[in-house]
């Protein structure tokens, strides 16, 4: 096992009425931005019962985040921010609100004059505004992790940031917002979730034996729930396994100690930059292609996952390593998630070059657990994805 300093603040309050208990989270006197998406809060009764919950604080409010959130727009939540002397924010919705908030956390207190440098200079962020979050989309692990992804159509670009000041302050996760969830977005929830636990797995052993069996063991939740949940979305049970699975895949417990990879998120966000296709499906696209191409320096822990998470018991090595690969993109076929790039855009020739020079542009030149993927391997992964 590797070295490791582990350190996690944020305060997960879980379970069914549990948002009426914000108010004894954030400080009286606090002045508070509350940041919403497209408006599914008003409609499925979220929004009223965080009205409710702070009935007695200033409250102003910033909605129309779009999925992958928008520098333009968080400009603008930055505004008022500054124009109504906020104090904390409070993020409700899925990935995309929270990690706008992170961004607007971080550049509140940001001294320089442009905050898109905070993601192009990659600066990470020591300190940052206080926020809560209610989570609405179990998918992304963002209510308990200190990074966010963010998006600037005008350039076609999506960046990463992060640093020790962007953990919430506490995140609400009550399974009964689940039930709202139209199927696309449970569908992308379970890929994504899925596929954070892939990337901090399926590298080589280290002799990790826990890591490895809390990664197997969220593997196998997600693939136990996954009919039930796509069925049947008000079914308490299953919802609650659903979001804690999708916090425990990404909230730095499973990464620690062990090599990771990330390459496939790396490729994928520069699909949703140039296409717009949604965060998890991109992640489908990739992951196939990936391990295929990789599979000589990942074929024993592909190998150990066939074996323990889909009861693989005939072959070799290799054979073993083959099958995991093959049941991984059998299980987004089974969710109803498409895996080729060419099922989601008929506009993809050039798409590899053209992600592996933005790789290369912005200094991503030896990626992957070992650091040795470089444009010209990226160039042949997202060419097998067509
Ligand atoms: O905008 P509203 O009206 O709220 O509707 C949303 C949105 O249309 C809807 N929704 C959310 N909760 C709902 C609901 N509809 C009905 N009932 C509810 N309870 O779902 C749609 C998608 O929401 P979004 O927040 O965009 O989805 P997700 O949680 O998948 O977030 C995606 C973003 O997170 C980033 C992605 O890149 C993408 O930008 N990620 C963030 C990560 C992180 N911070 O750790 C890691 C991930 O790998 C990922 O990159
Ligand atoms: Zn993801």
């Amino acid at each position: 096992m590797k070295n490791f300093e582990f350190k996690n603040p944020t305060k997960i309050i879980f379970g069914e009425g549990q948002i009426s208990k914000m108010a004894n989270e954030i400080p009286k006197e606090a002045n508070i931005l509350l940041l919403y998406g497209g408006g599914s809060i008003k409609k499925n009764g979220i929004y009223a019962q965080v009205k409710t919950a702070l009935k007695d604080y200033t409250i102003e409010e910033f909605g129309g985040i779009p999925t992958n959130p928008e520098f333009a727009v968080l400009e603008k939540a930055l505004q008022v921010i500054k124009t109504k002397n906020i104090t904390f924010l409070l993020a409700v919705g899925g990935g995309s609100v929270i990690d706008g908030t992170k961004f607007l956390s971080s550049a509140a207190l940001y001294k320089g004059e442009d905050p898109w440098a905070i993601l192009q200079n990659k600066i990470p962020t020591q300190k940052g505004m206080p926020f809560g979050t209610v989570l609405t989309l179990p998918a992304t692990g963002s209510e308990m992790n200190s990074g966010a992804v963010i998006t600037r159509a005008e350039t076609k670009q999506k960046l990463t940031m992060g640093g020790p000041g962007l953990f919430p302050v506490f995140s609400i996760l009550d399974p009964n917002v689940v039930s709202s969830i139209p199927e696309r977005q449970i569908a992308n929830g379970l890929a994504d979730a899925f596929t954070h636990v892939l990337e901090q797995y399926m590298t080589y052993p280290v002799g990790a034996l826990l890591q490895d069996r809390i990664a197997e063991s969220i593997f196998q939740t997600l693939i136990e729930i996954a009919p039930t949940i796509l069925k049947d979305q008000s079914d308490y049970k299953t919802a609650s396994n659903f979001m804690w699975c999708c916090t425990m895949a990404l909230n730095g417990l499973i990464q620690k100690g062990v090599p990771t990879d990330w390459a496939i998120h790396m490729m994928g966000h520069e699909l949703t930059a140039l296409y717009g296709i949604d965060h998890a499906r991109t992640l489908a696209i990739l992951t196939g292609s990936h391990y295929t191409y990789n599979i000589e320096t990942k074929k024993e822990k592909l190998a150990q996952y066939a074996e323990r998470v889909w009861g693989v018991t005939e072959g070799t090595i290799d054979e073993k390593a083959a099958v995991g690969i093959a049941k991984t993109v059998g299980f987004f076929h089974s969710i109803g998630i498409k895996t080729k790039l060419s099922e989601y855009t008929k506009d993809f020739n050039g798409t590899a070059t053209e992600i592996a020079k933005r790789l290369k542009d912005r200094g991503m030149t030896a990626i992957g657990e070992h650091g040795k993927l470089t444009p010209v391997d990226v160039e042949k992964i997202v060419t097998m994805a067509y």
